[in-house]
């Protein structure tokens, strides 16, 4: 298939969105399937550490880059009490899981997240209960977790052996609180009035910490728009961020409207801004809302069986355990080049989840951890994506798709680290032809090339062992012209490019 037309990218050093929040490289761990039990946790496997926690998981996650968990839910909170996952572990209750109707012992809690996270080196963002609970349960959650002692809640911390107060910064306001499936499911103005008021008692209880207000479950959802001019119009002085979740996949063969993902995605974030925005100047509000992505990725939603009501899954259960072909790793590439696209809104970010449920990293109980095709993009942008995104000004033609109309034929992100002298450009040519990107940088003060790898999709199946996963690691090659003030890189059909740069005189 013949050449389209070179696409041209102007990449200016001042023209500059906003600095990266490391938070956007924030990940999530529900108690669903095997996330925590045999996914982070599991005592007695060969690699566990003196907590039950798995080295080989905790390993790859680092390596994957992740800055942030979300814990404990998801679904899975809204029934959640988390007083059940606190002191010995012997008397602790099992219950049922409303959500996902499995056996959950509590063998893993507050304590076990939070210590693990700490030795992970990674921030937690915990969710609390506002299905079936509200203010108290948890003004007592920030309690346990943030004051350092003196009280009766940290004071039981401080016995269940956590002295040091956990410091958890960010907290949502319960989760998809719009969800016909979502355990004490409310509408916008009932959600909005308790968000608002379980987010002052919280921040009565710790003045230092970041509210996250349920958007939408997503962009699908029939009252998307008015639940959040409703819930920020309770909630715009209390909350600091508004969240929204997108899962994406391909419907019916529908290649192209899938790889338009990151486009719509794109419209999803603009859409709620302008929401956001409007409700603030109605408001005279001063205040710009931040956006928490807390809930993205690529998910064989279509696939998936719902939720046996009339079986108990016991704990440990395998639900959504998604394999991922070369294809959606170019998507999951798309859809962060939209995200460090909204750097300056979209402050917090998850891919959901971390391990074993719709995850980037897949284990086997008592046996291996390892890759899926999804890890590679996003260990490579979290690596390579550092200082300040800019606005890079785009000239490409478009691509018409069945489900999101026109969207941009290719699609690209810059970043800049002028204290590290790095910069970094990210490309996606969503056609099923070649294309060349002209980039030109006249601006940036000695350009070098110092790497250029790309993912590229065939039309092959889902990459389920750790040796087939590995074709999605990117592979470095010369398909790059560089030079002083223009560089030109050659785009295959179907395929994600990172281009490391390094600037300075
Ligand atoms: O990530 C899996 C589930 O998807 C979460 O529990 C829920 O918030 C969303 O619907």
């Amino acid at each position: 298939m013949p050449n389209q037309a070179p696409v041209t990218i102007t990449l200016d050093p001042h023209l500059r969105l906003g600095t990266i929040d490391r938070r956007i490289f924030g990940s999530f761990v529900e108690h669903l399937g095997r996330a925590v039990y045999t996914g982070i946790y599991e005592p007695g496997h060969p690699t566990a550490d003196a907590y039950g926690f798995r080295r080989d998981v905790a390993e790859l996650a680092t390596e994957l880059g992740v800055t942030l968990l979300r814990y404990p839910g998801g679904n899975f909170v809204s029934s959640y009490r988390w007083e059940d996952g606190i002191g010995p572990v012997a008397e602790r209750p099992r219950r049922l899981d409303l959500a996902w109707r499995t056996l959950e012992s509590n063998r893993v809690g507050t304590d076990e997240f939070l210590s693990w996270c700490r030795r992970l080196g990674v921030e937690p963002m915990m969710a609390v209960n506002l299905g079936t609970r509200g203010i108290e349960a948890a003004a007592d959650l920030v309690e346990y977790c943030n004051i350092p002692g003196g009280t009766t809640l940290s004071d039981r911390r401080r016995s269940n052996g956590s002295p040091e107060p956990y410091g958890v910064r960010l907290w949502c306001l319960g989760n998809e609180m719009d969800g016909p499936w979502q355990v004490g499911r409310r509408d916008a103005d009932e959600y909005g009035r308790l968000a608002a008021r379980v987010g002052h008692a919280m921040r009565r209880v710790d003045p230092t910490i970041e509210l996250v207000a349920c958007g939408s479950s997503g962009r699908q959802m029939p009252t998307f728009g008015a639940w959040e001019r409703t819930v920020l119009e309770h909630t715009y002085e209390v909350a600091d961020y508004l969240s929204l979740h997108a899962y994406y996949e391909e419907h019916d063969g529908d290649r192209a409207s899938f790889l338009g993902s990151g486009a719509a995605m794109d419209r999803f974030i603009a859409d709620v801004i302008a929401t956001a925005d409007s409700v603030g100047a109605r408001l005279g509000s001063p205040k710009r809302m931040k956006l928490s992505f807390d809930e993205w990725n690529v998910w064989y939603m279509s696939e998936t069986t719902p939720v046996d009501t009339s079986a108990i899954l016991p704990e440990g259960s395998r639900l959504f355990e998604d394999r991922y072909r070369l294809l959606d790793a170019v998507v999951v590439g798309d859809l962060l080049i939209t995200l460090l696209n909204h750097a300056d809104r979209v402050r917090v970010a998850c891919l959901a989840q971390l391990v074993n449920v719709i995850a980037p990293i897949a284990t086997e109980p008592g046996g291996d951890a390892w890759r899926l095709a999804t890890f590679y993009p996003f260990a490579h942008t979290a690596r390579a994506a550092r200082g300040t995104a800019l606005r890079p000004v785009v000239e490409t033609p478009t691509l018409e798709t069945a489900r999101h109309g026109e969207v941009p034929a290719t699609s690209c992100a810059a970043t800049y680290d002028p204290d590290e002298g790095t910069a970094a450009v990210f490309l996606v040519n969503r056609t099923d032809r070649p294309v060349t990107a002209r980039l030109r940088h006249p601006d940036f003060p000695g350009w070098t090339v110092a790497g250029c790898a790309s993912i590229v999709a065939d039309h092959g199946g889902k990459l389920v062992t750790a040796e087939a996963a590995r074709a999605a690691e990117p592979v470095e090659h010369r398909n790059v012209r560089p030079g002083a003030a223009q560089t030109e890189v050659d785009l295959a059909p179907e395929s994600w490019t990172v281009l490391r740069i390094r600037v300075g005189e």
